[in-house]
Order: structure tokens, then sequence, then C-alpha cells
């Protein structure tokens, strides 16, 4: 089920660099540096300055790993990395330093799926059953998908435009709370009451998302109130409809198909009001979830070692022509 020897992960896709020693699902060190404070300046990512970002910190960061693993690079046997999607540049880091790794020390290259990290991330802490709903949120992605084994996914809901943690991101710019997007609307909305309707998109029992007039609806609404809008107040209805919203849908979907067990991953599975609702909303219903650890929700190299294990266990490895792609379907 899981190949039991030590893999170097490496992940470079978006904004933090990230490595780390994997054995099975067990995570031995998981080195992340953010480039979070550089993005900050310019509101977002500038996908030009997070590849060059890359570039200098990918040895540090891969040596670090090793350190921390206690595993000096004899001791491998593959080396996994986030191929597909993302952004080129920043992609590309990870992967020649991957190929380069596994070219020298002739062991295996495995090229995954960030999403099938995300999706797999909760087998770091927990055993969850088969078949199971996963709630895969995060700034470029929203998606529910039926898990029904390993490398078994079926999208059965998505957003049709923006993803939650752009919602996140989006609103959070309009309030001039700045970025990244959700952690500053989790703070804001502490000391706020959710009284400024928003719509939820679409409505009847569809799994799909739309956060596109949610969007709009919340730079109305600071036109509107102009300076008399309370940041706090709506920063906590942002937060309030946006939770809602992903727990009902998941919620539903995990019924629709019998599942075993709901899990909640990816950046914007951080929050604390989703991973409460979600929890009190599956306690209702009897349903296990599992959520990962605060660390293993936003981008890291661990859950790409996890989600490697699984297809290296099952003898997949890749081609040292290993390509990166921009953007890739979960399954392809
Ligand atoms: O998974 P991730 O680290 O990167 C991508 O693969 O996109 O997710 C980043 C997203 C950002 O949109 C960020 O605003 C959101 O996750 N996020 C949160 C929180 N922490 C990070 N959203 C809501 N509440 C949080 N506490
Ligand atoms: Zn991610």
């Amino acid at each position: 089920m899981f190949f039991e020897h030590p893999i170097l992960a490496i992940e470079t896709s978006c904004d933090e660099t990230s490595a780390a020693v994997v054995v099975g699902n067990r995570i031995f060190s998981n080195v992340i540096a953010s480039q979070i404070e550089m993005h900050r300046k310019w509101g977002g990512i500038v996908p030009e300055a997070a590849a060059r970002a890359h570039v200098e910190s990918i040895l540090p960061v891969i040596e670090e790993a090793l350190g921390q693993g206690e595993v000096g690079l004899n001791y491998l046997k593959a080396i996994a990395v986030t191929n597909r999607p993302g952004l080129v540049g920043a992609l590309s880091v990870g992967v020649t330093a991957a190929k380069a790794l596994s070219f020298s020390l002739g062991i295996p290259l495995l090229g995954v799926h960030h999403l099938e990290g995300h999706l797999l991330s909760p087998f770091a802490e927990h055993n969850v059953p088969f078949p199971h709903i996963a709630l895969i949120v995060s700034g470029g992605h929203t998606e529910i998908v039926r898990v029904s084994s390993f490398g078994e996914y079926e999208i059965i809901g998505e957003t049709r435009d923006d993803a939650a943690g752009e919602a996140f991101d989006k609103a959070s710019r309009l309030l001039g709370l700045g970025y990244p997007g959700g952690p500053a609307i989790q703070e804001a909305a502490k000391s706020g009451k959710s009284k400024y309707p928003l719509p939820v998109g679409l409505k009847g029992d569809t799994f799909d998302f739309s956060f596109s007039g949610f969007k709009t609806a919340v730079l109305r609404l600071t036109e509107r109130e102009g300076d008399s809008l309370n940041i706090a107040d709506a920063a906590a209805s942002v937060q309030d409809t946006v939770t809602r919203v992903l727990t009902e849908r998941s919620i539903r979907a995990a019924e629709a198909v019998g599942a075993q067990a709901l899990t909640l991953v990816g950046g914007v599975a951080a929050n604390r009001m989703l991973r409460e609702r979600m929890m009190a909303a599956c306690e209702k219903i009897d349903l296990p979830f599992f959520t990962p650890s605060i660390k293993l929700c936003t981008d890291n190299a661990g859950m790409i070692g996890i989600a490697a294990s699984t297809r290296l266990a099952r003898g997949e490895a890749s081609g040292i022509d290993l390509d990166v792609i921009s953007s890739a379907e979960l399954g392809s």
C-alpha cells in the first residue's frame, strides 16, 4: 500500500519551496521556505519572482530536509516531485533538481499531481477508510472528490469560476486586509459578526460551486457602505458565507455516495471556522471526519512524498523526460 523506503519529495508549484523525507506514510522532515513576505509587497504572486526565489532556496531546503530527516543521499530509494499543475517556471525548478538527483543517484523519479498530494495528506496522521469524500480547497482549486482507493479519484463537484482560496484572497484585497487573504480574513473576522448578506452562488442540488458573483457582491458592499463599512463584520460575513456553502455541499456529497468518511484538505482547510463547521456537521450524521494538522494543509513536500509512496508501491515511475504541466485535471 505504501513504499516503505526513504523518499526525498520536492514541491515548488507555487509560492513555497519545500522538501521532505518520507517513508511510507510517515513524514520524517518537512522543510518549507515560504515566499509570502516577498509576494505580500505586490499583493499577490509574481510568477517570475516566485521562480527566482525557488532557485535560491531549493538546495538549502533539500539539505535541511535531509539533515532533519537524518538520512544521507545514498540511503534514498526514490525522488518525488510535483510536476503538475502549477506555475511553469516554479515547477521547473523542483523538477530540474529532482531529475539531477534521480539521475546522479541512479534511483527512480516520480512526478506527482499537486492535488493528489493534498488529497492524501490526511494519511500522514490517520488511516482514512475508503470510499471517502474529500473537499479540496486551495488557492487554485475547489473540488469535491470521491476517493475509492489510492489512485482512484472521481471529481463529483468543482468550482465553475474562482476557487475558494481566491474568493478569500479577492475579498481580502477589497476589504484592504492584504495577502494572503484567508489568514487575514480569519484574523479580522475574530472581532466581527456576520451581518452582511452575501450570495452563496449556485442554487439547487448541484455539487458545483461558483464564487464569481460572491466577489462582485463584496465589491458592491464596499461601494455601497463606503467609510461606514465595518471591516470586521464584513470579514466575518465573507468567512461565514464561504465556509457555510463548502460544508453544505460536501456533507451532501458524502451522503449521496455513501462515503465512509469526509476529509478536508488544501490551504483553505487551515481555516478554523471551516474545520469546526465540517466537524460539527459530520458529528451530526455520525460520519468520521479527518483533516490534517495546519502545517500539512498549506503547500508542503510531505504530502507529495505520501502520494508518491502509494504510486511507487504500485511500481510506477516517471522517465527522465518528465514534463512540467501548468494545468492538469486530477487523475491525469
Ligand atoms: O494549498 P495552498 O497552500 O496553495 C495552493 O495550492 O493554492 O492554498 C493557498 C490558499 C490561499 O488562497 C490562502 O488564502 C488560503 O489557502 N488559506 C486560507 C487560510 N490559510 C490559507 N483560507 C482561509 N483561512 C485560512 N486560515
Ligand atoms: Zn496547494
